[in-house]
C-alpha cells in the first residue's frame, strides 16, 4: 500500500534501522524497487529527483501516477518522496502529485540564502502535508568560496552550525555530509562515523546519507548502527540494470523485442534492491 514517507523513517528510528530510498528513473526501476523490497517484505521509498522530472520531459505526472499506482497494488508500505528539489514550482506540485515528502535542495546557496530558502519550503510543505528533508554540506562564503553541497568528496557538515539550521528551518530531516558522494560507481566510500556520532547526539531529526551507492555494506551497516535513518540509493540501481542488459545484448544481438532485455534489466535491479535493503536492518 501507499505509504507517507515520515512515517517510514520514524518506524526505521525506533527499530534503530534504516529505510531505503530508491531513485527512480523509468517503469522499470519503480517495478524493480517494488519487487526487491517485497521479496525482502520490507517497507521501501520511492523518490524522483528534479534531474528524472528534467529527462521526462519537465513532467512529474506520469512517472509520480506510475509510481502511486505501483504503490497501491504492492504487499509492502512504499512511500512517495521528491528528491533534490530546487525549482518552487516542482516543490508545489508535490503533494497534489501523491508525494508525502520532498527534499528542498538550497545547498548551492551561501548559509543564510540556503536557511530562508529552506525555512520557506518547510513552512510551505507542512501547510500541505508534507514531511521536509533538507541539507546542509560546508557552509561556503567565509573564504569567498562557493558553498559544498553535502555529495562534494570532502565536504563535511559542521555539527554547530546544523543544530542551528535544523531549528531555524523546521525541516522535518536533515541530509549529512559525512563522507558519502553522488553518483560512485564503486563502493569505496570511507565514511566519517565520529562526526555522525556527533551529528546524531546534537540533532533531534532523522539524518540522510546521499550518495549511498559509493558506501559498501559494511560502512553502511555501521551508518545505518549510527544514526542514518533514511539511505538514498540511484546509481547502483543503473550499474544493475545497464551491466545485465549490456551482457544480454552482447549474447543476443539479433534481439529486437525490448522487453527481452528490459526484463533483464529490471530483475537485476530487484535483486539489487533486495540485497540493499536487508543491509539496514543488520
Ligand atoms: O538523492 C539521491 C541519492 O543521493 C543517490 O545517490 O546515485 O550516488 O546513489 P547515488
Ligand atoms: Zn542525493
Amino acid at each position: 500500500p501507499l505509504a507517507a514517507t515520515g512515517a517510514l523513517v520514524a518506524e526505521a528510528t525506533a527499530a534503530r534501522t534504516a529505510v531505503a530510498a530508491f531513485n527512480v528513473i523509468t517503469l522499470e526501476h519503480i517495478e524493480a524497487v517494488v519487487a526487491g523490497a517485497e521479496a525482502a517484505n520490507a517497507p521501501v521509498i520511492l523518490q524522483v529527483s528534479e534531474n528524472a522530472v528534467r529527462y521526462r520531459y519537465g513532467r512529474l505526472l506520469p512517472l509520480a501516477r506510475a509510481a502511486a499506482a505501483t504503490a497501491e497494488a504492492s504487499s509492502v508500505p512504499v512511500a512517495l518522496h521528491l528528491d533534490h528539489v530546487q525549482s518552487d514550482e516542482l516543490l508545489r506540485q508535490a503533494a497534489d502529485a501523491g508525494f508525502s515528502s520532498v527534499m528542498y535542495d538550497a545547498a548551492r546557496l551561501p548559509y543564510d540564502e540556503n536557511l530562508a530558502a529552506t525555512r520557506a519550503a518547510a513552512d510551505w510543505g507542512h501547510a500541505n502535508g508534507l514531511w521536509v528533508e533538507a541539507e546542509l554540506g560546508e557552509v561556503g562564503g567565509k573564504d569567498g568560496s562557493a558553498p559544498l553541497d553535502a555529495h562534494a568528496p570532502g565536504a563535511r557538515t559542521d555539527p554547530g552550525e546544523a543544530r542551528a539550521y535544523v531549528t531555524d528551518s523546521g525541516v522535518d530531516a536533515l541530509a549529512v555530509a559525512i563522507g558519502s558522494s553522488h553518483a560512485m560507481t564503486t563502493r569505496t566510500a570511507t565514511l566519517d562515523h565520529d562526526l555522525l556520532k556527533q551529528l546524531s547526539e546534537g540533532l533531534d531529526v532523522p539524518l540522510v546519507l546521499h550518495g549511498s551507492s559509493g558506501v559498501g555494506d559494511d560502512e553502511l551497516s555501521q551508518a545505518v548502527r549510527g544514526g542514518i535513518a533514511k539511505v538514498n540509493v540511484g546509481t547502483a540501481l543503473n550499474i544493475a540494470m545497464t551491466a545485465a542488459i549490456r551482457e544480454f545484448l552482447a549474447a543476443h544481438p539479433d534481439a529486437v523485442d525490448s522487453r527481452k532485455y528490459l526484463s533483464v534489466g529490471r530483475e537485476a535491479m530487484a535483486r539489487t534492491v533486495t540485497e540493499l535493503v536487508e543491509v539496514m536492518r543488520r
